[in-house]
């Protein structure tokens, strides 16, 4: 499944009946790079597995991924204005809907992954995956790092990679996790642990080396880290270093799928390839 078959799917998802609605879809439908749920449709694939078994729980990972970019953009969080080429939720509306719309974004990823077209103990098992890696002791757990560090005068590395593992790994390798638990690879779920790790960190330090880099218009997305203070691997390290880094981790990953002989992993190889050689 590609990138706009995917989108058609998830566009049904919401419909126009509740008050909340028009802000849910605003910030869903808005164009994201969808390669969270694409990871999931493509592992399932690798795995010669139906993608449609997949395709509510992909669903659900948006949904949680795009509630927490708005809360992320919040005020009391990063405060800003842009996010996928448009306005922010609290801009377009206001905070509380904004807040509202993420709360509701979050909360239907359980409902259409309860709703899913496969085994109830695969529903048990997704629905507890998306609990952990997006709550407290998950991608939340990460936020609250990265808000703690924060106009921080001495942070080391080390803590800037335990929040990153949370606030950026936890939702890329949730993915990962459930392509395995829906084609009943369960053997092969501490390896992707790792892989979705991997990646999720060079993710965020990648964003963090455009946040400086790149520009607004190229990103889509307001570049707020100078002004908000941020400690990053960039801020710490220097550009060189930061991008060596994040592509070490990358390859770190793409050695642990060639290593694994069971499966080629043709799709996830591309999709960490192509992550690794972007530029905007
Ligand atoms: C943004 O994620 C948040 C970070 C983890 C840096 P993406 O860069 O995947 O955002 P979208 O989904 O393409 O808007
Ligand atoms: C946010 O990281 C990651 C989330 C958990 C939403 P950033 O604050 O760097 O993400 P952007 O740059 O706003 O997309
Ligand atoms: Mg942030
Ligand atoms: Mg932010
Ligand atoms: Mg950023």
């Amino acid at each position: 499944m590609n990138k706009s078959e995917f989108e058609e799917y998830l566009a049904g998802c919401i419909g126009d009946d509740a008050l909340v609605s028009e802000a849910m879809n605003y910030s869903l439908l808005a164009g994201g790079k969808r390669f969270r749920p694409l990871l999931l449709l493509d592992l399932l694939e690798d795995f010669g597995v139906d993608q449609k078994k997949g395709l509510n729980a992909s669903c659900a990972i948006e949904m949680i991924h795009t509630y927490s970019l708005i809360h992320d953009d919040l005020p009391a969080m990063d405060n800003d204005d842009y996010r996928r080429g448009r306005l922010t939720s609290h801009k377009k509306f206001d905070e509380a809907t904004a807040i509202l719309a993420g709360d509701a974004l979050l909360t239907k990823a359980f409902e259409i992954t309860a709703e899913a077209d496969i085994e109830p103990e695969k529903i048990v098992r997704l629905e507890k995956l998306l609990a952990d890696k997006a709550g407290y002791r998950g991608m939340i757990n990460g936020q609250m790092l990265d808000m703690k560090y924060t106009n921080s005068n001495d942070v080391t590395i080390e803590q800037l990679k335990e929040t990153d593992y949370y606030k950026t790994g936890e939702l890329i390798t949730l993915p990962l996790l459930c392509g395995c638990v829906i084609a009943g690879r369960e053997e092969c779920l501490d390896m992707f642990d790792k892989i979705g790790h991997d990646i999720g960190i060079a993710f965020q330090i990648q964003d963090d080396v455009l946040d400086y880099t790149s520009n607004p218009e190229e990103m889509g997305k307001s570049t707020s880290d100078d002004v908000n203070n941020k400690n990053t691997y960039y801020t710490l390290l220097g550009e060189e270093e930061a991008v060596r880094e994040y592509e070490r981790l990358y390859d770190e990953a793409l050695g642990l799928l060639n290593g694994y002989s069971e499966c080629e992993f043709r799709n996830i190889t591309r999709i960490i390839t192509e992550m690794k050689n972007r530029r905007k």
